[in-house]
């Protein structure tokens, strides 16, 4: 039985996605792997927009994690000029829909042009009031913990922190960013059942639910679809109803 009351808000406050089957999209459409990667683009345009739309508070998109490193250089270099692109373009879009863009991942294998339009553009938009979008670039969970992890020990080692104060919460507050709510949904697309690394603190709770469309075809109808299918489902954060 679910507890959910009638003015209850239904759909999820946090979304997280992982866009996947980009390459696989192009493949099968007789076209180079980087088509898939452009195309995509539209998919997170109308995903950023449709989230806004329906009230969703914080939007995390997974755009390049640490092991995408390991790519050919050439899918590296377009995919970031896509990025740069995107940045550079979708600034009236953000504003218009009052969208403030954030940063998860680590900095020191960006390049100072990427870091200068995801500076600019975070800059722009930090007085928007709406939707947090988290790109996450440059991302691995592991990192993100490791990184945390270090920061905490160098506390311990300074001795303003008692190993014993450790809590959850310690860990939280050095997350890339802690003031963001953990997903209620978390998304994957062209049918793969995995977490590949992302958010391995914050999906804990997540409600998971895997599109079988490649994501550049993702488009507001598959959107509705995911938040339907989060609708349905009743959340017991381990306890019993
Ligand atoms: C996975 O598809 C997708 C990526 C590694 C990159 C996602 C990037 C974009 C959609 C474009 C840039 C993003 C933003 C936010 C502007 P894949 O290449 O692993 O697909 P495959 O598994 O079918 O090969």
């Amino acid at each position: 039985m679910s507890t959910r009351g009638p003015n209850d808000l239904v759909g999820p406050r946090s979304v997280a996605v992982i866009m996947d089957g980009n390459g696989r999209w192009a493949k099968r459409a007789g076209l180079e792997r980087i088509r898939g990667h452009e195309r995509g683009i539209d998919a997170v345009r109308t995903t950023v927009t449709e989230c806004a739309r329906l009230g969703v508070q914080a939007l995390v998109l997974y755009a390049f994690s640490e092991e995408n490193w390991a790519r050919p250089q050439r899918e590296i270099d377009l995919l970031f000029k896509l990025l740069k692109r995107f940045l550079r373009e979708e600034r009236d879009t953000l504003m218009q829909n009052r969208v403030r863009l954030l940063h998860s991942g680590r900095r020191a294998r960006l390049s100072p042009d990427v870091l200068g339009l995801l500076d600019e553009t975070m800059a722009m938009t930090a007085g928007n009031d709406g939707m947090r979008l988290s790109l996450a670039i440059s991302y691995g969970g592991r990192q993100e913990l490791a990184d945390g992890v270090q920061a905490i020990a160098r506390q311990v080692q300074a001795g303003t922190l008692d190993p014993a104060a450790i809590t959850e919460e310690t860990i939280r507050a050095h997350l890339y960013h802690p003031e963001l709510p953990d997903p209620d949904l978390l998304i994957r697309t062209a049918g793969e059942m995995r977490i590949s690394n992302f958010l391995l603190w914050q999906v804990s709770y997540a409600e998971i639910h895997v599109s079988d469309v490649c994501w550049p075809e993702f488009g507001a109808e598959h959107l509705a679809a995911a938040f339907a299918d989060y609708g349905r489902r009743v959340r017991k954060f381990g306890k019993v109803l």
